[in-house]
């Protein structure tokens, strides 16, 4: 048995340059560390991101209490604890915070424990974290599941809350579809990113980028970012609809209010059944494979709108619909809604809910998706995660900032070591 001896938190930084908690757990001789990530579009059923509101430091962005909390709680209540009980340690945490969306303790710091502990029992057994997370969704299926090096899904245009232009839609994401490996997969999309950047330079748009390492220029429509990604797969002598598809993430919830789409980049205003009827526009004109929350979280006829229109050719990913909740993704089921679920782990906060989530969705034909936050750091256990869990597809945005490249080159790694199938 492999006791944790003691476990030590500090406030660190996110890629926003906002605060954020970072945990060691030490186990024996060796410790290993996570850092938490940190959502802008953020759902209303997501796990509480816990922070010192009323602190003048950081503007009340820092973390200082929670990691307080785990410093003189947490670490007390898991010393000696084994730190190949996962789900035991999950439990702990989630007791001790007691509420439905972790607001006692933060989902940021539980999280953080959470993930620190799985890379201390992995390392401990010389374990390739990916393996770990292997082990512990096999054993919860009571089936080997097959580990798979992912699509990736890069966002190389961002709009909405992780830009300050005028886009909609937050997310224009390529798939390299057609690619068959994932060194090729890599090798296309950085090609068509270096593509958008000087065709996005020759317009005189500005090249400079958003959270997720996409450009992020003014432009009159979302057509027109579709139109010039189209023109950047073009300069390759790839087919787009072949080797390159397009994904996007419109998180509609952000600008949905009253009943109305309120698309203000092309000063629009659209009811439910028209803004479904403008997706299935888009999905028709360009090759859309994936499309994440295309309604607001809440707007629930809507989505069955969309799901019957176009769900039968299209990925329908629920993000803030599901939130990464085991409950909430069983009723979206229920209510027949989307048929993908993309999964953040700061979302729910821990890894054994996670794997939950994950598992509902393998029983029930939904698609899993792992996924970043737009504020991340250079943890990259998510690719591992991916990569165990044989989920099949990742999105970890562009192919530019080292918080999204960590993930990527973690896949590098762990590709090359492998002999995993891709995608
Ligand atoms: P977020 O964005 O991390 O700001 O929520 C990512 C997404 O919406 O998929
Ligand atoms: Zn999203």
């Amino acid at each position: 048995m492999s006791k944790i001896s003691k476990i030590i938190a500090r406030q660190v930084f996110d890629s926003r340059g906002n605060p954020t908690i970072e945990t060691e757990v030490f186990v024996k001789d060796i410790s290993a560390s996570a850092i938490c990530p940190s959502g802008a579009s953020t759902g209303t059923y997501e796990a509480f991101e816990k922070r010192d509101i009323n602190n003048k430091k950081y503007l009340g962005k820092s973390v200082l209490k929670p990691v307080e909390f785990i410093n003189k709680v947490i670490s007390n209540k898991l010393k000696n604890f084994n730190v190949h009980q996962q789900e035991k340690i999950d439990n702990l945490l989630i007791r001790l915070d007691g509420t439905k969306q972790k607001k006692r303790v933060g989902a940021n710091a539980i999280l953080s424990v959470s993930i620190a502990s799985a890379k201390a029992s992995s390392k401990s057994e010389n374990l390739d974290l990916h393996n770990y997370f292997n082990i512990l969704l096999s054993n919860k299926m009571g089936k080997t599941i097959d580990q798979v090096i992912p699509i990736p899904m890069l966002n190389i245009l961002n709009g909405g809350e992780h830009a300050d232009n005028n886009i909609d839609i937050q997310e224009f994401m390529i798939i390299p579809k057609g690619a068959v490996n994932f060194s090729q997969a890599m090798q296309w999309s950085s090609e068509i990113y270096w593509n958008l950047k000087s065709i996005l330079k020759e317009k005189g748009l500005s090249t400079a980028v958003g959270d997720e390492g996409g450009f992020a220029p003014n432009l009159n429509t979302n057509r027109e970012a579709l139109e010039l990604i189209a023109r950047a797969v073009d300069k390759t002598d790839l087919k787009l609809g072949s080797d390159i598809c397009i994904s996007l993430d419109c998180a509609a919830s952000e600008f949905y209010e009253n009943g109305t789409y309120h698309l203000k980049g092309e000063d629009r205003e659209l009811t439910s059944s028209e803004f479904a009827e403008y997706l299935e526009g888009l999905a028709n004109d360009f090759p859309i494979m994936s499309i994440e929350d295309g309604m607001d979280e809440n707007d629930l006829e809507g989505w069955k709108v969309l799901t019957k229109q176009i769900g039968g050719k299209c990925q329908l990913v629920g993000d803030d619909l599901f939130a990464t909740n085991p409950e909430v993704l069983k009723k979206g089921i229920s209510d027949e809604i989307a048929n993908s679920v993309l999964i953040k782990y700061n979302q729910i906060g821990t890894i054994s809910e996670t794997l939950e989530t994950i598992s509902i969705a393998l029983n029930n034909d939904y698609q899993n998706i792992i996924s970043h936050r737009s504020g991340e750091t250079e943890d990259s256990s998510i690719s591992d995660l991916a990569v165990g869990t044989g989920a099949g597809q990742i999105k970890t945005g562009a192919p530019c900032r080292s918080e999204r490249v960590a993930k990527y080159n973690r896949l590098y790694w762990i590709d090359k070591k492998n002999s995993f199938s891709y995608g």
